[in-house]
């Protein structure tokens, strides 16, 4: 069997707000700076996802690239593209960093591309051009 990895980039655009209620309002300004604006600033997002997985012999792929941008635009794009990161449940108890970002859009995406048959290899956001965070496990 030959193994190969897929990566696909996909790109939404959102907002938040980096506050901890655990933080007073001076901690908050001091760990998370201008990004701890009231009310809040936007990014846009570049997502990239990794699929890891048999080349089919029949067809030559690791998965399908309509299949995945079925998974990942039902699953993340439309739930938070254009939308305020700080009041989607996933954010209920979590700050919207890109960390937890990262983290949460992984779970969400793991157990739908599983059922093709791909595993979820590796995550990538980049939230600018010179941040980015990578998850995988
Ligand atoms: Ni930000």
């Amino acid at each position: 069997m030959i193994h190969a990895i897929f990566g696909r980039r996909y790109t939404f655009s959102a907002a938040h707000r980096l506050h901890s209620d655990q933080l007073s309002v001076e901690e908050n300004r001091l760990a998370y700076g201008k990004c701890n604006n009231p009310h809040g600033h936007g990014h846009n997002y570049v997502l990239e996802v990794q699929c890891a997985g048999e080349v089919d012999a029949e067809t030559g792929m690791v998965i399908n690239l309509a299949t995945l941008d079925e998974i990942v635009h039902r699953t993340v794009i439309s739930r938070f593209d254009h939308t305020n990161l700080n009041l989607d449940p996933l954010f209920e108890k979590a700050v919207p960093t890109t960390e937890n970002l990262t983290i949460a859009v992984f779970e969400l995406l793991e157990p739908e591309i599983l059922k093709t048959g791909c595993k979820l290899a590796k995550l990538r956001i980049e939230e600018t051009e010179n941040n980015f965070f990578e998850y995988s496990r």
